[in-house]
């Protein structure tokens, strides 16, 4: 978490600095600042809060004639919010800046050996603990005095540094924290995530674990941080422009992007499936996963954390019933430190949006260790986890900038969707008919969506309006939908901060249905599939309790309309396969309305973050 952004070249770099931190602010937003070099001497100004109070003070200074500096925008781990603890930091000179995102494991003892030897803390932070140890090793030399600090650090980083004597370059590093360099021809820029380049350039290149870079107006020099060996890499090309990172009109990105949906389900499938005949290929992922490894599988483990974890607990259902292997959905952050029982014969699918996201990443590692195929799901091409993974399926979805994630689900769904597909299809358990159907289901997705929206929208604000001052939420669903309640559960949380859970509906009677009052509303998934008869009951125990219910079902169903005193209507797919894609999106809007309703701010969350690349 955190945002980092440095510019050399010939602008004026303070408004450089201050877009790309804008464009990455949903990494982090507890407080921000910038540095810069004018005139020989380093400038800093820092604060506490979001960007605005960052852009307020920089106001009148867009001109300052400097074309080098770097800038933060934190998520705290070490220290409170504060001006103080914001980036950049500097050493005891003053003359030296650096901004960091990750966290440095070691930093109490490197501090504590450091200030015996005289410096000067002034923060509470981790990364003023880089300022002084490359202050230590400085022998005129800053590209070698980070060199040796970084040798000296535990823990994981992605780091910006600027020394007022070298005043033509910056230092960048990376160990376990995204970076990506871009430029053009006589510039050069860093940054924690792509959105922050687009509007310069889309030639860009990853730095990967344990590599740094020299960046100056005409050229980036890569080196491994501990050999120091040159490392030659060509850019790459990003196909995402500036505009799809921005908000187009709707009044947040995270609405903007939950109308996005049908698109991003769209490109997600596009070109990978043939439904007429019936037929999926998926030639990115041949390379790691030969049809003869397919054949071998004898279990599969799906690894996610958040929103992308209930991507996961969905494509189960898939995976088990097309594939016909048993299916383990991960916690990432459990997975890393279970012992585990995975190898060659079994196929791990990390499921990640942002593709840094560090329990993700672990397990992964720790999966490959064990010599597991290794297939990801990722949105963010050319991130760590695609990277190491011996194959990705990307979604396309485009950026995707609210906190809280909407379309990077849906196509997650829709890449699983196509890959369980796959798997069933290499190991001949799906027919040509079978294919044909649920590929045909799938294709359906996009409209049905697009002709949903609207009046879920124009649903999801009424029952805002009645239901936004309630302090608890329940979400029930059952079989491929339980998992749809989870995350409609996660959406109201996480943005409204209002308490939500979501349960198996089974579950009710072994205990929440104890929760159970006037004051409760029970969102209950109740399409009209193979359990539809069983969560029409458990609605029914909510009714008989007082309940108060607001169930989304499909168009017309008079037995639901008879015992939930709210309903939101969707439509009745060909499949009820595709159910996931088709309840996720007016829970969406639910969340995003009740959120809007409190004054809430939707797209930046308090406590959270977007990519969260610290454990
Ligand atoms: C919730 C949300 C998070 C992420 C989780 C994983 O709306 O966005 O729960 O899903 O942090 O992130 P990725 O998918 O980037 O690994």
């Amino acid at each position: 978490m955190c945002g980092i952004v440095g510019y050399v070249g010939y602008r004026h770099v303070l408004p450089i600095l201050l877009d790309g931190l804008r464009r990455l602010e949903y990494r982090g937003y507890d407080s921000a600042g910038v540095a810069w070099l004018q005139d020989g001497s380093l400038h800093r100004v820092r604060c506490e809060g979001k960007l605005d109070n960052l852009a307020r003070l920089l106001n009148g200074l867009q001109d300052v004639p400097s074309s080098i500096g770097i800038g933060h925008t934190r998520w705290a781990t070490h220290g409170e919010p504060s001006e103080a603890n914001a980036h950049p930091h500097t050493d005891c000179t003053g003359s030296l800046v650096v901004v960091h995102n990750g966290i440095i494991e070691n930093c109490y003892s490197l501090r504590r050996q450091l200030q015996r030897e005289g410096h000067i803390f002034k923060s509470e932070t981790d990364t003023e603990v880089l300022a002084h140890l490359i202050e230590r090793y400085m022998d005129g030399d800053l590209v070698q005095a980070v060199r040796d600090a970084l040798m000296e650090v535990e823990g994981s980083f992605a780091l910006g540094v600027l020394w007022q004597q070298d005043p033509d370059i910056l230092v960048a590093a990376r160990r376990q924290s995204p970076l990506v360099l871009g430029s053009t021809e006589d510039e050069g820029f860093l940054a924690s995530d792509i959105p922050a380049l687009l509007p310069y350039t889309r030639d860009v290149v990853f730095l990967d674990d344990g590599e740094m870079a020299v960046l100056s107006r005409d050229r980036i020099e890569i080196s491994r941080i501990d050999s120091g060996r040159t490392i030659i890499k060509g850019p790459q090309t990003i196909s995402w422009d500036a505009s799809m990172a921005e908000k187009a009109g709707y009044r947040h990105f995270m609405l903007k992007e939950i109308y996005e949906q049908p698109q991003a389900v769209l490109n997600t499938y596009r070109g990978r499936i043939v439904p007429d005949i019936g037929e999926v290929s998926l030639a990115e992922v041949e390379i790691g996963l030969s049809p003869q490894v397919i054949r071998g599988l004898k279990r599969i483990v799906l690894l996610a954390c958040g929103t992308s974890w209930h991507a996961g607990l969905v494509a189960r259902y898939w995976i088990e019933r097309w594939v016909g292997l048993p299916v383990e959905v991960d916690l990432a952050s459990e997975f890393r430190y279970r012992h585990l029982l995975v190898d060659k014969t079994v196929l791990t699918i990390p499921i990640s949006q942002s593709g840094e996201t560090a329990d993700t990443l672990a397990g992964l590692r720790k999966a490959k260790e064990l010599a597991s195929p290794v297939i990801s799901i990722c949105n963010v091409v050319g991130s760590t986890i695609t990277r190491e993974s011996d194959g990705t399926i990307y979604t396309h979805a485009g950026p995707e900038i609210g906190v809280a994630s909407t379309k990077a689900f849906t196509s997650q769904m829709a890449a699983l969707y196509v890959l369980a597909l796959y798997l069933g299809q290499i190991r001949g358990r799906l027919s040509r008919t079978d294919l044909r159907g649920k590929l045909s289901a799938l294709v359906d997705v996009p409209e049905m969506l697009e002709n949903g929206l609207e009046s879920w929208h124009e649903r999801a604000k009424e029952l805002a309006d009645t239901f936004y001052t309630c302090s608890d939420f329940l979400y029930i669903g059952r079989n491929i939908n339980f998992p749809i309640a989870l995350e409609g559960a996660l959406k109201l949380k996480e943005i409204s901060y209002i308490h939500a859970e979501g349960y198996a509906a089974g579950e009710m009677k072994h205990g929440p249905i104890a929760l159970i009052d006037r004051d409760m509303p029970v969102v209950a998934i109740v399409p009209q599939d193979h359990v539809y008869e069983k969560m029409l009951s458990n609605v029914e125990e909510v009714r008989t309790r007082r309940g108060i219910v607001i169930a989304l079902g499909i168009d017309g169903d008079r037995g639901l309309a008879r015992v939930a005193q709210h309903v939101i209507s969707v439509p009745q797919p060909r499949d009820p396969d595709v159910n996931p894609f088709l309840y996720t999106v007016p829970l969406q809007l639910l969340a995003y309305e009740i959120a809007l309703a409190k004054g809430c701010d939707v797209d930046q969350p308090r406590n959270l973050a977007k990519s969260v690349t610290v454990e």
